[in-house]
């Protein structure tokens, strides 16, 4: 694998959370694999006061090992970034830094804030020409949330456009950066046996899961104005679907990968009967193996009266020649039984069931899971005849686990994004016109439930979601796998 330029990293937030969590000792991770440049360092921005020593012994906190070459290469700047004339301090320092590190000029700005400075921080960054190329390369990589509707969407990339180029642009989902989503690529394109059968002739529907064990915990105050349609479903889940409903590109590239997934979002159907496609549904209190889980609207940061979904189904349909009529259920929702994502394909029953049971009962049939977390793997459903006297077929099940592979360990999301950003690889971020699209999905259904007399559903914590969930389904005579922590089991009855 080719290593990166020389570069410096430049991380505004780096006094929160993500960047203790993730960001650094990913990092880390990648410097124990021998990827990072020969040449790098980090500096960190924030509005606390810090040395760079303070810096560097909170970082070391969540490392393990000897970390202590890793964490001389961290640097710390206070900065108060809505103020222009302090970016000048930023000059400097990066200045310092590059020579100190032959760098090569090369830098990337990584954007960990809150949102409210995503357009402020790019404009003064290139009001003092850190956007600059003609020296070395510079790249800006900026985290969810990309807009809050389709207009600050709209808006925050024209803002953003005025002085950086696309191609310089790397808007983080970090579900792309997860090995199982990447692995559906592979798996399509790679496999002649799975990818003529990736159409309506032959898949009834698609399910797109992402369920959470948890509520939301201390986060209330940011979640009550997103909610899991703004959280989850515009930005990974719509992702996840881009991904699995894609036509093959034309060369594995960020052009190229990223052409098909936008001819996805152009083709999903607006939703206009929202009733009839759409549930929203917010956790109610429940008591679990004699533990009282508190409801939503009792978490912290939380209005009591809240009308903001912890839940959401969907169907929705891509209008084009492969999946001609055929739904994609997306769900999503905290405090459902087990934290599982995942992707369905429902294969159509065969036309003249000849045995018995298998593919004559409504739920058996060919399935096929791609299981993004947790025990990461892939499974095959298929009939099989049930030994000894008749021919009655019953359901059974072909597996593969990652856990399997031995010597191999399925890396974090943000080591295999923050790799590529430094390679200068943008297939696995999203594109602009990309999360616009979504966001124009998303939009029609955030109106419409606005409402205060649409519906929202309650749903006792550690439940599947509202009852109008399975019945989103069973109106086509289909309905919601119930997955268990382990891929090869489901049912209402799981290990927890
Ligand atoms: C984040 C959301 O983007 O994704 C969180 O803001 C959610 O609310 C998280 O919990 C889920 O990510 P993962 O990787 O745990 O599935």
């Amino acid at each position: 694998m080719s290593k990166p330029d020389p570069c410096i990293l430049v991380i505004f937030g780096a006094s929160g959370d993500l960047t203790q969590r993730k960001l650094v000792p990913s990092l880390y991770k990648l410097q124990q694999q021998k990827l990072l440049p020969e040449s790098f360092a980090v500096l960190g921005i924030g509005r606390t006061q810090l040395t760079d020593e303070s810096f560097r012994e909170k970082m070391s906190e969540t490392l393990e090992g000897d970390a202590s070459s890793f964490i001389a290469k961290l640097h710390y700047l206070k900065l108060a970034t809505s103020v222009a004339r302090d970016y000048l301090n930023l000059v400097h320092r990066l200045r310092n830094l590059d020579s100190e590190y032959h760098a090569k000029h090369n830098i990337i700005f990584y954007l960990a804030t809150p949102p409210s400075l995503y357009e402020i921080i790019p404009k003064y960054l290139a009001l003092h020409k850190l956007n600059d190329e003609s020296l070395g390369w510079r790249r800006l990589i900026i985290e969810k949330p990309f807009g809050y509707d389709l207009q600050s969407a709209q808006k925050l990339n024209e803002s953003i456009f005025k002085d950086w180029h696309e191609r310089q642009l790397y808007r983080i989902d970090h579900y792309l950066g997860k090995e199982t989503v990447q692995n559906l690529l592979v798996f399509r394109f790679a496999n002649q046996i799975f990818e003529p059968l990736w159409n309506h002739n032959y898949i009834d529907y698609v399910e797109v899961t992402s369920a959470e064990l948890i509520g939301v915990e201390k986060r209330g105050g940011y979640y009550d104005k997103s909610g899991a349609m703004r959280d989850m479903v515009q930005n990974h889940l719509l992702q996840l679907l881009g991904m699995v409903a894609m036509e093959p590109p034309a060369r594995f590239d960020a052009v190229s990968v990223r052409n098909e997934t936008i001819k996805v979002m152009h083709s999903l159907r607006p939703i206009s009967d929202f009733d009839d496609s759409v549930v929203m549904g917010q956790y109610t209190s429940s008591t679990i193996k004699g533990e009282v889980s508190q409801s939503y609207r009792t978490e912290i940061g939380v209005p009591e009266d809240s009308r903001t979904e912890t839940f959401v189904a969907l169907k929705a349909y891509v209008d084009n020649s492969r999946w001609h009529d055929v739904p994609f259920y997306i769900r999503t929702g905290k405090r459902l039984p087990s934290r599982v994502s995942e992707v369905v394909l429902h294969f159509k029953r065969t036309p003249h069931p000849l045995f018995g049971t298998f593919s004559s009962n409504p739920v058996e049939h060919n399935q096929l899971i791609i299981r993004i977390q947790p025990d990461e793997g892939i499974l095959l459903k298929f009939g099989l005849k049930v030994p000894g006297g008749g021919f009655e077929a019953k359901s059974v099940k072909m597996d593969f686990h990652y856990s399997d592979l031995t010597g191999t360990k399925v890396p974090d999301a943000y080591e295999r994004l923050l790799l590529d950003s430094m390679l200068g690889d943008a297939t696995l971020y999203a594109r602009g016109d990309a999360v616009e699209a979504c966001w124009d999905f998303v939009d029609p259904i955030l109106k419409h439930f606005a409402k205060k007399d649409s519906a929202l559903h309650g749903y006792p914590c550690g439940t599947w979601g509202p009852q109008a969930a399975d019945e989103l389904l069973a109106k086509q005579n289909h309905v919601w796998r119930r997955p268990c922590k382990n891929l090869n089991t489901d049912g209402d009855f799981c290990e927890l």
